[in-house]
């Protein structure tokens, strides 16, 4: 097993990261999955191990905003690259807990970056989102477009993260850093052994949806009909998480074989392709033959109209384009929602 090969990734029990963990292991790298359960299940721990048949897989319950405990893993395992998702994520809690969002988000990622340095481990990949782009006028975003000022701590966290890593980038020989910048990831692995476990009640659209449909919740509120997008409805850019997951093993092949171009790189990863929230609604009960009950409601506070990306630099420097249809996410999301009903 060459270091080179072996990718560290915290919050690798998460959403995105499980589904990482996988496209990783799909595509010959080792994996070393740290994650303290804060906001995950070891349920996707097993689902990895059961779809990949790696039964060795190494897992190890850390925090990363606990340096001791996190300079162990750096002590005990040799790595060249690490993904970094550990992360608080909900928008509306960070508006109302600030102070928890900057320190958890922002220390356990210095923690890692000075440990990076430290061991002398080059490859540092962040996983950043679209939130930085704010309310953009120029549409689709490219990763030129300006970054707008935060309106959430948990977008501000983001944005500092990505500063905090351009700096150490430029400044440390030898460390090297890449941001993906998420647009809306959606769906679940199409063996329906990992997905996304939202905590209550979900604030993200297709969580919502899948439990409106298995009867948990009553009805969908869309946010907002009169917006100025052809349908009044907002308009995303939903990405599947599979082809998401892809887009890091193409970044971390892009680092492991030396390809940058600058000591620090920005990329994009959507599909391109504005969907709006009535529309995901319509395909939703379309591919999987059923009928969602929902209403139109005021606007969500805090949301944009329409935010779609420009995925020209990551399909053509990174060789990466998303392939999986909506058709396909989203009868992988009924069939992930229907498969946590049988647990
Ligand atoms: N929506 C509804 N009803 C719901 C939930 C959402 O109509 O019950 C609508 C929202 O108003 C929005 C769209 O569905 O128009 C998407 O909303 P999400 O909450 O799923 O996603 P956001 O676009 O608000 O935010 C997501 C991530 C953030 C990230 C951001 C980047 O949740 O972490 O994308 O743009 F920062």
């Amino acid at each position: 097993m060459t270091s080179n090969k072996t990718v560290l990734i915290s919050g690798g029990a998460g959403y995105i990261g499980s589904h990482t963990a996988v496209e990783l292991i799909n595509a010959n790298y080792d994996v070393i999955i740290i994650d303290n359960l804060s906001n995950s299940e070891l349920s996707a721990i097993d689902g990895i191990k059961k779809i990949t048949g790696r039964q060795d897989l190494t897992f190890i319950q850390v925090d990363t905003c606990d340096y001791e405990a996190l300079k162990k893993v750096f002590d005990n395992y040799q790595f060249d690259s690490v993904i970094h998702f550990a992360a608080f994520k909900a928008v509306g809690e960070s508006v109302d807990e600030p102070l928890k969002y900057y320190m958890n988000n922002l220390m356990s990622f210095m923690n890692i970056i000075d440990l990076m340095k430290k061991y002398e481990r080059p490859n540092v990949l962040f996983s950043s989102s679209a939130t930085v782009y704010g309310e953009s006028d120029d549409l689709p975003v490219t990763e030129e477009s300006p970054r707008m000022p935060a309106t959430s701590p948990y977008g501000n966290t983001k944005q500092m993260a990505e500063d905090i890593l351009r700096d150490c980038a430029n400044a440390y020989k030898g460390l090297h850093g890449i941001a993906l910048r998420y647009f809306n990831p959606i769906g679940a692995h199409p063996s329906a052994l990992i997905g996304e476990l939202p905590r209550g009640v979900p604030n993200n659209l297709v969580p919502y949806i899948t439990q409106t449909a298995a009867g948990i919740r009553e009805c969908l509120n869309v946010f907002g009909g009169d917006y100025p997008t052809p349908d009044g409805s907002c308009l995303r850019d939903f990405i599947d998480i599979v082809d998401l997951a892809r887009a890091h093993v193409a970044t971390i092949d892009r680092m492991t074989q030396g390809k940058m171009e600058a000591p620090y790189e920005i990329f994009n990863i959507g599909t391109g392709r504005p969907v709006s929230v009535l529309e995901l609604i319509t395909t939703f009960e379309h591919v999987n033959n059923l009928n969602l009950p929902y209403r139109i409601t005021d606007r969500r506070q805090g949301d944009i109209a329409a935010l779609w990306a420009d995925v020209t630099r990551a399909n053509e420097v990174l060789g990466w384009k998303a392939s999986r249809s909506l058709d396909q996410t989203l009868s992988a999301a009924w069939a992930w929602q229907k498969h946590l009903a049988q647990i």
